[in-house]
């Protein structure tokens, strides 16, 4: 697979001195979706920005598509799409209007824009709305068309800050679908910031944990989740005289760390991974023991706890004052008009 994006050592200091990233290196493959996840004010904006262009860097090197971007950023932004924090949207146009505008600004014909356009709209369910002005849409169906704007010009990479930030569950997994579709149908390189947990676990083929302008972790959700424990099974089992040789053939078996015991026949198996496959195992050696099972259940290290492990926090913690500042964002744009 070809390398889609590199950054290497990137570091941003604004003027008056925040080091908003502070040494950052990764690389992109082509038809990755890349997960950026983190905290308010970790530096997400702040590296997009750099990487597409629009901020320079203090130091480091980033190349797009083999392009370095400060010494070629006409090559860059040509093959890129962004969809900005902050949705771009014109809420006075209409759906139709704002992607003709998009695409007038990359240079695309007429015609380009009436076939891309219909294309993008269909794709992203909005074709129907296409002639109503925008601000006679939903919060979920203005991330769409704000998406839909940023791919106009057939982007082979896009980068989305924050689609669904503020959207409720539902919408949010409508947009998880079509980032999905453009990678499987599109063959598109995606990279997404985020603050949820589910959104880069579900979408992300890996994710970068960023805290304070530094990578604190950097994997496959699946594997960032092994490496910090394993799964927890708790069986509460009958008693019996067949439970002590029992609990021996259990500790016996591949992958299992440790088993604690605690009141009532619960007990806590450790195991390295993948305890879903070794509950048949348990069941089958409990009934030649002779020994009942009364519940089993299967706890497995969520992204949350991954982070909670490379931060010190639970990134929750963050989220009232985020959603207070949507709230003002929202109303900043209401009375501008
Ligand atoms: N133009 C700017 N001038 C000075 N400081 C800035 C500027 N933009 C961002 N910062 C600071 O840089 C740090 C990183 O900000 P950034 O917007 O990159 O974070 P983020 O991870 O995108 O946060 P959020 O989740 O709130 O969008 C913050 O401390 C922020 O206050
Ligand atoms: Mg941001």
């Amino acid at each position: 697979m070809n390398t889609a994006i590199e950054v290497e050592g990137l570091v941003k200091v604004y003027r008056g001195g925040v080091r908003a990233v502070d040494g950052i290196s990764f690389s992109i493959r082509e038809r990755e979706i890349f997960g950026f996840l983190g905290p308010n004010g970790a530096g997400k904006s702040t590296t997009i920005k750099c990487v597409i262009g629009l901020l320079r860097p203090t130091s480091g090197t980033i190349r797009v598509l083999g392009k370095d971007v400060r010494r070629d950023p006409g090559a860059v932004k040509r093959n890129i799409g962004y969809a900005a924090q902050e949705t771009a949207v014109d809420d006075r146009l209409t759906g139709w209007e704002n992607l003709y505008l998009q695409g007038r600004f990359y240079h695309l014909s007429r015609r380009e824009i009436r076939r891309r356009g219909e294309e993008v709209l269909k794709l992203f369910g909005l074709w129907e709305r296409r002639n109503d002005t925008a601000d006679t849409y939903s919060g979920g169906m203005l991330k769409r068309l704000d998406i839909a704007c940023a791919l106009i010009h057939r982007p082979r990479i896009l980068f989305l800050d924050e689609p669904t930030l503020g959207l409720d569950v539902q919408t949010r997994k409508t947009i998880w679908d079509y980032i999905e579709r453009l990678r499987s149908e599109h063959g598109m390189t995606i990279f997404l910031t985020t603050h949820y947990m589910e959104e880069a676990d579900v979408l992300s083929d890996r994710v970068a944990i960023i805290d304070r302008g530094r990578i604190v972790a950097l994997d496959r959700p699946g594997a960032l989740k092994a490496g910090i424990g394993g799964d927890l099974i708790t069986v509460r089992f009958s008693t019996g005289d067949g439970l002590e040789p029992l609990l021996r053939s259990l500790k016996a078996l591949p992958g299992v760390r440790e088993i604690r015991e605690a009141q009532d026949g619960i007990h806590r198996i450790v195991v390295e991974k993948n305890g879903d496959q070794l509950i048949p195992e348990i069941v089958r050696l409990a009934q030649d023991h002779g020994i009942g099972i009364h519940s089993i259940r299967l706890k497995r290290p969520t992204l949350d706890d991954v982070y909670l492990h490379y931060t010190g926090r639970q990134i929750r913690e963050a989220e009232g004052s985020r959603e207070e500042l949507i709230r003002s964002r929202v109303m900043a744009r209401r009375i501008r008009r």
